[in-house]
């Protein structure tokens, strides 16, 4: 289960992200932000076109104040708590969650439950 293993829940300080490849498919799929505190986790795939990945470069999912998450690609605006479009193409629309676990050691995973669906379901 290592390939689904993310980082250390502490390596993502206040409005900070960065993204990951679990699956080893060669590209990010899924990246996790920090925000209020909390970290959420959401799939590197925008709705405004599905598949298209958002950051700009390398770990750069998040507007400079780290307040939205943004696609590079037409400039959606994303809530980084609750995924929600707020501007952009896309607006009303949602980015997709990750479950993720954070265990007693601080490191983050993909949920358990979850592994053997989303690797089939992200394999493209
Ligand atoms: S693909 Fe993300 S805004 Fe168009």
């Amino acid at each position: 289960m290592d390939a689904l293993h993310l980082c250390r829940a502490d390596a993502i300080g206040e409005g900070r992200s960065r993204g990951f490849d679990p699956h080893g498919i060669g590209s990010d799929t899924v990246f996790l932000v920090r925000f209020r505190g909390q970290l959420h986790a959401w799939r590197d795939a925008c709705p405004h076109v599905d598949g298209a990945p958002m950051a700009w470069r390398k770990d750069a999912y998040l507007n400079a104040a780290g307040t939205r998450i943004t696609c590079h690609a037409h400039g959606a605006q994303f809530e980084p708590d609750t995924g929600a479009c707020i501007a952009g193409p896309c607006t009303g629309r949602s980015l997709q969650r990750v479950a993720i676990e954070i265990d007693a050691h601080g490191e983050v995973h993909v949920a358990a439950h979850l592994r053997a669906e989303e690797t089939e379901k992200w394999q493209r």
